[in-house]
């Protein structure tokens, strides 16, 4: 959780930090802070809350300087508060410190260095970081050899970045473990760090991701990394082909709303250049599959957190209908506590916007570990599990910034219908140019004009959020393909509005939920002419016969359901196995104006982060 940003160079570092931090406010939000090199000295601004305190601040009290580091945090240890806010700084005033992470041993770090006489101005595991690295300063070490002498006594998970005003043309910076990102970005004659590539994707294209237990020495013109052993790496650097544009909100009013209106050409992205629309044919080549392997595999494994692992559900019938090749889907905060059965005829499927949620890399690691075959989903180019993946497909969906995932729930999801497509024709299943490929690429092929019909329908969904916003709770009913979506129909309500909201099997009410509808009860039921149609309107009957407030999502035409239910919300007919990507745009236009008219806060719900990067 928490956003770090970092630069040396010949600009002024002040702007170009905050304007980071700004882009990186989704990773947390409880306080922020900025300290600069200023005539040799360090200056340090921090406030609690969000960053726009901070930067009112630094308005008042303005900083000045060529090199900087600044953070925008999510409260682990320590209140929500100024003086818990980063950057820490050492009590001669020479060594400050950004972290996120958590320094699980800061008892006993604490307690040796308030031993040594050291007063401690936080109730921060981080500051013992700070004092830790100006100890070893003291004992002559140079700055990159204190920190990498320091974090060798420090236990977690850990991205650190250390700036001294005794070495004012460096700054170092440290990765351990899967505490979130490191991200280098390589300019002409300046430096950047970031915990995430949108907050310097203005300014660079050309990254380096640090991997775990390495550290990186960056000057203007030069970086140097090396293991924290002291090994010197020859690290790959990236070219980041996300447009800066789209980290931007524009003229939206938040980026959630701007993120669902850009899911027709998000999906677009998804789907171009892996399918051969004249052939006929599926190619994913980073998958790293070969035929052999594709037709020995009998298991796959889906692990994932919160909205992605929704994602997998709906891939679970995608790919079991497709491929014809069970899948099971898993939390990735439950999968290691359990001793899962993996073998070398099974894949492990990651789904990941970020690819830095420590869960799901955890459950990874466990596969790996049992002899899996590793495969990601990701949308973050260069993250920890891309890199961690023998086979990785992304998502294509451009920076998410909104807390609330949207494009990357839709974006994943027709990634798994690739995949599935993949290995049905790896498998031959499908034949390439066969007529089942060829109907499976046309559905393709018009999922995007489907997605923009339901898009353009904004105003509609608007008017309805007018109307239920002030209900305090909602229960989602779907059914076969379509559950999942109610449980991420519910999950977006939740997140962003604070409103309880239950997602559920639609053919499980009448066994307890049902328990719970009045007339004070919305419920939401995905209700499309498919293979459950009759089904879900049974259940629309059952919820209105017991006073239920009905908003049904429908197929354009159903007349049937419109006088059954209070509400329809119409989506456009689409094939039964890319209904989700479709049914679930309303349900993420409704969470969003029902929050707007609650005058909730959409794109920094309370509690929450953008990278869950703790346990
Ligand atoms: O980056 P990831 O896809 O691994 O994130 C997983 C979840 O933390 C994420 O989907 C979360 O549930 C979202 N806030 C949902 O909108």
């Amino acid at each position: 959780m928490c956003g770090i940003v970092g630069y040396i160079g010949p600009q002024d570092a002040t702007p170009l930090i905050l304007n980071g931090l700004q882009r990186l406010e989704y990773r947390g939000y409880d306080s922020a802070g900025i300290a600069v090199l200023q005539k040799g000295e360090i200056a340090i601004r921090r406030d609690v809350g969000k960053l726009n305190n901070l930067m009112q601040l630094v308005q008042q009290e303005p900083l000045n300087g060529r090199i900087g580091i600044g953070h925008t945090r999510w409260a682990t240890h320590g209140q929500p508060s100024s003086r818990n806010a980063h950057p820490h700084i050492s009590a001669n005033g020479r060594t400050v410190v950004v972290h996120n992470g958590i320094v699980e041993n800061f008892r006993a770090l604490r307690d040796e260095l308030e031993a040594e006489g050291v007063r401690f101005q936080s109730d921060t595991d981080t500051e013992v970081i700070v004092h830790l690295v100006q100890r070893e300063i003291s004992c002559g070490k140079n700055v990159t050899e204190a920190t990498q002498a320091a974090v060798k006594l420090l236990r977690g998970a850990h991205a650190i970045v250390v700036l001294s005003a005794d070495e004012p043309d460096r700054l170092v910076a440290v990765r351990i473990g899967n505490a979130g990102g490191v991200a280098l970005g390589i300019g002409e004659g300046e430096m950047f760090i970031a915990s995430d590539i949108p907050a310097i994707l203005e300014h660079t294209r050309r990254m380096i991701f640090l991997e775990s237990r390495q550290m990186a020495t960056l000057t203007r013109d030069a970086y140097h990394i090396q293991t924290l052993d002291g090994e010197p790496v020859d690290a790959e650097v990236h070219t980041i082909s996300w447009d800066p544009v789209s980290a931007a909100r524009g003229e939206y009013r938040h980026f959630m709303q701007k993120e669902i209106q850009e899911q027709a050409r998000s999906l677009t992205d998804t789907i171009r250049g892996r399918v051969d629309f004249q052939r006929g044919v599926v190619t994913l080549p980073d998958l790293t599959l070969t035929p052999d392997e594709a037709k020995r595999l009998k298991r796959i494994v889906t692990v994932a957190c919160g909205t992605s692992a929704y994602s997998g559900l709906v891939g679970k019938f995608i790919i079991e209908e497709i491929a014809r090749i069970p899948v099971e889907v898993d939390y990735g905060s439950e999968y290691r506590y359990r001793d899962p059965i993996i073998d070398e005829d099974c894949a492990v499927l990651a789904i990941t916007q970020s690819g830095e949620t420590v869960d799901t890399l955890a459950a990874m690691e466990e596969a790996r570990d049992k002899g899996a075959k590793l495969w990601s989903i990701v949308n973050a180019v260069g993250s920890q599990a891309m890199r961690v993946s023998d086979g990785f497909v992304t998502m294509q969906a451009g920076p998410e910034i909104g807390v609330a995932s949207t494009k990357a729930f839709t974006t994943s999801i027709a990634d798994q219908y690739l995949i599935a497509l993949y290995l049905a024709q790896q498998r031959g299943l499908l034949t390439p140019d066969g007529p089942d490929m060829c109907a499976h690429i046309d559905d393709l092929a018009h999922l995007p004009d489907l997605v923009g019909t339901v898009l353009g329908r904004e105003q509609a969904i608007e008017d309805l959020a007018a109307e239920l916003y002030q209900y305090t709770n909602f229960l989602y009913l779907g059914r076969g393909i379509n559950y999942p979506i109610a449980l991420e129909g519910a999950l977006k309500l939740k997140e962003i509005s604070y409103i309880h909201a239950e997602g559920y099997p639609a053919g499980e009410m009448k066994h307890g939920p049902i328990a719970l509808i009045d007339e004070h009860m919305p419920v939401l039921a995905i209700c499309l002419r498919d293979a459950v149609y009759d089904k879900m309107l049974s259940q629309v009957e059952q919820a209105k016969s017991r006073g239920g407030i009905v908003i049904a999502v429908a197929t354009d035409g159903d007349t049937r359901i419109a006088e059954k239910a209070d509400h329809v919300i119409y989506v456009p007919d689409c094939p039964p196995l890319l209904s989700p990507i479709v049914s679930v745009i309303p349900l993420q236009m409704l969470a969003y104006h029902i929050a707007v008219w609650r005058g909730a806060d959409v794109d920094q719900p309370r509690n929450l982060a953008k990278s869950v990067t703790v346990e």
